[in-house]
């Protein structure tokens, strides 16, 4: 396949430690029993700062097929900046991925458009991957603009972005009022998003970046809903997952249909 679906699951501000393991471990004894093929699907974890070496600790003792990483980054790479963690700090955790503008980042800290550009810088000199996140609220759809409103805030990080960086972008598209409401996105709109997404990426880089870049979904899904968000949205390939993702038997019951 051009491009193999990745499995996102956020933990958000959940799961300590000791949370973390166990997770892990229920996650890996799931997989292998269901015999899962890493080939036919990536699975990424997003834990907390203090749960992503639980996290390493596992996978490495275990080899499983699973990535992580984390849910922001500092921009800066060292120094005075009391509470920040910098991308070189996660790289030497072995993290793959960092999530940026998240929604809630954007809302409940200083995520604005330039602090992006810059975390999405930061994580790829420290040779990792950014899922960028962009999506609209409620009153963007009501407004029928949602689609405007998504490209744009790719727009904001990718106009900066050398097609070279922009390769190893990865974007979530999760319409605001989806996350945590129960409220999933329809096929249709989803791959409308996705679609939109594409062909914005097609015109500012080339056919073949835009063929190859990965686009999530995020918003509520779950087991229930996934394989028909994944099936009928053509465009989309992977989910960004925050409640259905903090159980094992449920994270594990997404990838299993996907797989
Ligand atoms: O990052 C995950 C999203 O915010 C979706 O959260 O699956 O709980 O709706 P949710």
């Amino acid at each position: 396949a051009l491009r193999t679906p990745l499995i996102v699951g956020n933990w958000k501000m959940n799961l300590n430690h000791r949370e973390a393991a166990q997770f892990m471990q229920q996650l890996a004894w799931i997989l292998r029993d269901g015999r899962f093929d890493p080939s036919a699907c990536e699975i990424a974890i997003l834990p907390p700062f203090t749960s992503i070496h639980s996290v390493q600790v596992l996978v490495q003792a275990d080899k499983l097929s699973i990535c992580y990483g984390a849910q922001t980054v500092s921009v800066t790479s060292q120094g005075a900046f009391t509470g920040d963690v910098s991308a070189d700090m996660l790289s030497a955790l072995g993290c793959t991925y960092v999530l940026v503008g998240h929604s809630e980042r954007r809302r409940y800290h200083s995520d604005d458009d330039a602090n992006l550009v810059d975390q999405v810088r930061a994580t790829l000199a420290a040779g990792m991957q950014p899922i960028l996140c962009v999506g609209e609220g409620y009153e963007e759809r009501r407004e029928g603009i949602e689609l405007d409103y998504a490209v744009g805030q790719v727009d904001d990080i990718t106009r900066d972005l050398s097609e070279e960086d922009a390769r190893k972008l990865i974007i979530a598209y999760e319409p605001v009022w989806a996350i945590g409401t129960g409220l999933v996105a329809t096929p249709q709109s989803a791959q409308d998003a996705a679609h939109a997404i594409r062909t914005h990426l097609e015109r500012t880089y080339s056919a073949d970046l835009a063929a190859q870049a990965r686009i999530l979904y995020g918003g509520s899904v779950t087991s229930a809903n996934a394989l028909t968000l994944l099936t009928q949205a053509r465009d989309m390939d992977g989910f960004l997952i925050g409640g259905a993702s903090l159980e094992a038997e449920e994270f594990s019951a997404i990838i299993q249909q996907i797989t």
